[in-house]
């Protein structure tokens, strides 16, 4: 291969390589935002959530609750004082913030303690035997 028609190639393989890393990522800019419709969702086995499930929703700790007798809720786990994670007391039943005793029932309002305001709920509702949040 000559010198010439070699740096001719060269030449086409970073022009394709330097169109490619702009055009990518306009691309997937531009297009339809199809992770955010997937990702507003998430599904769990009644059988793995039992009467109380910790997750993460929307990168927020939550907790799905079966409460006796009012079926499936889901709650913020993030207190509405200063922000410590909730913990779920199955033997009474309650929310409980262990930074100040603050105590939520288990609709996410507040029962006693600092906190100023009930627990964020995320939607959810069950299909057969699937929980979806979201
Ligand atoms: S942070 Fe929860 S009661 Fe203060």
């Amino acid at each position: 291969m000559k010198r010439r028609s070699f740096l001719g190639v060269l030449g086409t393989i970073f022009g394709v390589t330097a169109f490619g890393s702009v055009a990518y990522p306009l691309l997937r800019y531009l297009g339809p935002p199809q992770a955010k419709i997937d990702a507003g969702k998430q599904s769990f086995k009644k059988a793995d959530v039992g009467d109380a499930r910790e997750i993460v929703f929307q990168n927020t700790p939550a907790i799905i609750i079966n409460r006796p007798g009012k079926g499936y809720i889901a709650l913020s786990r993030v207190c509405t004082h200063l922000g410590c994670l909730i913990d779920y007391d199955r033997k009474s039943k309650k929310l409980i913030c262990p930074c100040h005793a603050g105590f939520f029932n288990l609709e996410g309002r507040v029962e006693s303690g600092p906190p100023p305001k009930a627990l964020t709920t995320f939607p959810l509702r069950v299909e057969g035997e699937d929980i979806i949040i979201g």
